[in-house]
């Protein structure tokens, strides 16, 4: 059976970016329902919103201080109910992102924890005997120096593997496991379509809570191979549960963040009867280098790894990297570039996860250091890090001023292009990147061998990424896109029909024989 999850066209909101309702320069619940109309003409099925929960904004929403009530520089429960039912009504799912691997440490779990030892509550956390220094190398990510924090109230450490500010759960501990599944059912009988579920492979430490060992090839990783922090075998049994809670409520979907680049790793959250995550983010595109073999070594990998009838996802940007447009720049042909990832990302076989914005082109400016928001970007800044402010700027709406993002001063400045590079303008432009999107998401949905196909992959050209998708039907599409910034000539067996190109007409004839692509050009046959 098809679920709809490997049907949908996923768009990541990143809500205090998208649009601001209320004039107070962080976007909201509101903003995002008043956008819904544009998001069903850009063609989207599913919305993965970042955290909007309660929230002491520690890490900008990643540090949840009240799981099941929304944090009112978003708005109100009603403001969310509204935006789930105005989406549902046009078709659009609903998914949230659940920050399970650690709490705010203002949640009141983590108040009443550190108050005490006998605290029914301090047994949720992990800690350790304060003996002066910490109990192993395990380091902070987003501040300088160890993990574990001192919480003088009860002489111990606390692990806080982002910042001191979000303590981690002790994920063997079968009350904390209820009460997340209590907050996963809380959100399914609100409507909610399931969850991305923010460090997944995190949950479970070593139970020694070993160092890990040294490794020279883990850099920027602290130089250290994860063994014993992350990605422990137990945590399939926390997956195994989730799948069950999230099955009795109907047809919900769970997306792993995994913690690192490893498909493998990915692969495995899958379970391998099918039974622990539906999905598990492949983030190798993301640290992808441009190139046609790159990307298909990428794919490749990625599709071999997956255990049988486990389905495949990819993105190519998020709210912790840079944007693709960035990274992939070129001079004048940094457009054509974005035009090649987007075809690749919607036609690729698997579900496609978009960042907002990056169907209009948004890229990564440099923020000033007074400006900088992002802790990370903090703790970084002497090294010159874009920390990951770049990629959250305002979504660019138009020309006015804040790019039509808000009326007041934007929490984080909007890009220096938005005069020319926003929604409006692309609207009004039929060759822009925006109705680019617009087709290839549209193809997918009219096209059954680019939404469930198989593939195969050609090697007509090491610069073109040539691919098949073939439907049960028989019915086949072609895929070729040129990653080189000259001309490349490929050879077709038989005649084809062009579906769409970014330089050719929907129903020209091509081939057979010997046809030519231009730099960076893109084209779907049958
Ligand atoms: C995930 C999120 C990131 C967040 C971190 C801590 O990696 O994607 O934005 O800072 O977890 O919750
Ligand atoms: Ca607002």
């Amino acid at each position: 059976m098809r679920h709809w999850w490997e049907d949908a066209v996923f768009y990541q909101i990143y809500p205090r970016s998208f649009a601001d309702s209320n004039g107070d320069g962080i976007g909201d619940l509101a903003g995002i329902r008043g956008k819904l109309g544009y998001l069903r003409g850009l063609g989207v099925d599913a919305l993965w919103i970042s955290p909007f929960f309660k929230s002491p904004m520690k890490d900008f929403g990643y540090d949840v201080s009240d799981y099941c009530d929304v944090d009112s520089m978003f708005g109100t429960l009603d403001d969310l109910k509204s935006l789930v039912h105005d989406a549902k009504s046009r078709g659009i799912r609903i998914v949230l992102d659940l920050v399970a691997n650690h709490s705010s440490d203002e949640h009141p779990w983590f108040r009443e924890a550190r108050a005490s030892k006998d605290s029914p509550k301090h047994g949720w956390y992990l800690w350790v005997p304060d003996s002066g220094r910490p109990p192993n190398n395990w380091k902070a990510i987003f501040e300088l120096g160890t993990a574990w924090h001192p919480n003088p109230a009860t002489g111990e450490r606390y692990l806080g593997t982002f910042t001191r500010y979000q303590p981690e759960f002790d994920w063997r501990n079968a009350d904390l496991r209820e009460a997340i599944y209590d907050i996963m059912r809380y959100w399914y009988n609100l409507g909610i379509d399931g969850f991305r579920l923010d460090v997944a492979t995190a949950y479970l430490k070593d139970e020694r809570l070993r160092s890990n060992p040294f490794s020279f090839k883990a850099n920027p990783d602290f130089f250290q191979r994860h063994i014993y922090d992350r990605n422990q075998i137990e945590v399939h049994e926390v997956f195994k549960e989730m799948r069950q809670v999230a099955d009795e409520a109907g047809e919900r979907v769970l997306i792993g963040e995994t913690h690192g680049q490893d498909p493998v790793l990915a692969a495995s959250c899958h379970g391998e009867r099918d039974d622990e995550l539906n999905m598990a983010f492949n983030f190798e595109f993301l640290y992808r280098p441009w190139g046609a073999c790159s990307f298909r070594e990428s794919a490749e990998r990625w599709y071999a790894a997956l255990p049988p009838g486990a389905w495949p996802n990819f993105t190519l940007s998020n709210h912790d990297q840079p944007r693709h447009a960035w990274r992939y720049r070129s001079g004048r042909l940094t457009e054509a570039r974005a035009r090649v990832a987007a075809a690749m990302l919607l036609t690729i076989r698997g579900t496609p996860f978009l960042y907002y914005g990056e169907e209009i082109g948004m890229t990564c400016e440099r923020i000033p250091r007074a400006a900088l928001k992002d802790p990370l970007g903090i703790a970084t800044w002497p090294l010159r890090s874009l920390g990951r402010d770049g990629e959250r700027t305002p979504m660019q709406w138009d020309s006015a001023l804040h790019a039509g993002f808000t009326t007041a001063e934007p929490w984080l400045p909007v890009n220096s292009d938005y005069k020319s590079r926003n929604v409006a303008a692309q609207e009004a432009d039929p060759v822009s990147l925006l109705f680019w999107y617009k087709a290839l998401i549209a193809l997918r949905r009219s096209n059954a061998a680019l939404r469930e196909g198989a593939i195969s992959f050609l090697d007509l050209h090491p610069d073109v990424l040539a691919y098949e998708r073939a439907a049960d039907s028989g019915k086949k599409v072609l895929v070729l896109l040129n990653f080189s910034s000259r001309s490349k000539r490929v050879s077709l067996d038989a005649p084809r029909r062009c579906l769409l190109g970014d330089e050719r007409k929907a129903g020209e004839v091509l081939g057979p024989g010997a046809i030519s692509l231009g730099p960076c050009e893109a084209l779907i046959v049958e």
